[in-house]
């Protein structure tokens, strides 16, 4: 069984090469930080990039649904599809620890558990049973037994909630967020879930060092394009101590996705504004910018969001969601009982931004 070492590592962090990309990994979490905080309806925002990244964290652990699938289970409550689910319940984890943190400022192994509990739907907690191994995927060998035992996994925890929570370090935030990721998941102190519950507090913790005020910036995508390396440089910070590659790897990940989705911002906010232009052009009569808000909350829509967005009847919105439909703005479907309307612009940029099978 391994022994887990304390934080904060006994090593060289801030080393030359990690320096100078610390720096081009700040510029473009700043540039993605400042667009967001000039657009008004973020949650516009938030929802899309979240939804994909719900997918793709999802997809590390061979979770694989489809756009397709998500949109029917996001807009049906009892839609049939356990892995479609799973995604959807990731995003409301996130969620969920994106308002804990605001609200506390603090991230908590409580919370981190809590977290956990959202993703996989069951109260299993931290491990307390033996056995749990990291196998390799391709061979099966075993390449890393994590510690056991809850009371030494509550120690390791209480020591990575100090160095969250305390900077009494001193050391830049996102080498400490690569820090914190590579601690998480050595300790590994859930059944299962471990990769995704750190993958949130990635986040997390860039919200709580306000590096970020909306949950916007995701790795997981990255880690998809470098899985090998990803595990590799996991297990090399406990094998030969080389934190620097790990850091490096980690801050590589945040530069490539903070433009990567600054790029994708740009895009939603531009379709929104000319879908706004077009509805207006088009269907003055009832256009209004609280519509056009309401038709990029997600990227489907309902009869009785519209009803009490627009605090109008029932009767009205279905009249506006028809105009759109037969203008070619949304395409509605049934799913059970309901009519969903999909707002094809947002679902087409959302999902070509995904990763492509
Ligand atoms: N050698 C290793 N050392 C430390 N952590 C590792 C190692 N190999 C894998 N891991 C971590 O274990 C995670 C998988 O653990 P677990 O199955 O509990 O999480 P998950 O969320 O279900 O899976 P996934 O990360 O595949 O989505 C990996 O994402 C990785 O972060
Ligand atoms: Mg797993």
């Amino acid at each position: 069984m391994a022994d887990v070492r304390l934080l904060p590592p006994n090593a060289e962090l801030e080393t030359k090469r990690v320096l100078k990309q610390l720096a081009r990994s700040h510029r473009a979490l700043a540039e993605l930080k400042g667009f967001v905080s000039m657009i008004p309806n973020k949650n516009i925002l938030i929802n899309a990039v979240m939804i994909n990244e719900a997918k793709d964290s999802s997809e590390i652990e061979n979770i694989i649904t489809t756009h397709d699938e998500l949109f029917k289970a996001m807009s049906q409550k009892n839609y049939s599809n356990p892995a479609a689910k799973e995604v959807v319940n990731y995003r409301t984890a996130l969620w969920h620890g994106y308002e804990l943190v605001k609200e506390r400022q603090v991230l908590s192994t409580n919370m981190i558990i809590e977290i956990r509990q959202l993703i996989e739907k069951n109260r299993a907690g931290i491990r307390k049973l033996p056995g749990t191994v990291l196998k390799n995927e391709a061979t099966g060998e075993v390449v890393y037994t994590p510690p056991s035992g809850e009371k030494e996994i509550m120690a390791l925890m209480d020591n990575l909630e100090k160095y969250i929570n305390n900077d009494y370090d001193n050391v830049d935030p996102l080498i400490k967020l690569a820090v914190i990721y590579y601690q998480f998941e050595t300790i590994h102190p859930f059944y299962d879930g471990n990769g995704r519950t750190g993958r949130i507090i990635n986040v997390l913790y860039l919200i709580l060092k306000e590096l970020l005020d909306s949950p916007i910036l995701y790795i997981s995508k990255y880690i998809i394009r470098n899985k090998l390396a990803y595990y590799k440089l996991l297990q090399e910070v406990r094998t030969k101590d080389s934190w620097e590659e790990w850091i490096l790897f980690i801050l590589d990940g945040i530069e490539q996705t903070a433009e990567e989705t600054l790029l994708l911002v740009k895009k939603i906010k531009n379709i929104l504004e000319k879908t706004a232009e077009d509805i207006n052009n088009i269907l003055p009569k009832i256009y209004s910018r609280e519509l056009v808000d309401l038709l990029f909350y997600e990227f489907y829509t309902k009869i009785v969001y519209i009803e009490k967005g627009l605090n109008i009847t029932r009767k009205t919105a279905s009249n506006y969601l028809s105009s759109l439909e037969e203008k070619g703005f949304l395409i509605s479907q049934k799913i059970g009982k309901e009519r969903i309307f999909l707002n094809k612009r947002l679902f087409d940029i959302v999902k070509q931004a995904g990763i492509y099978r």
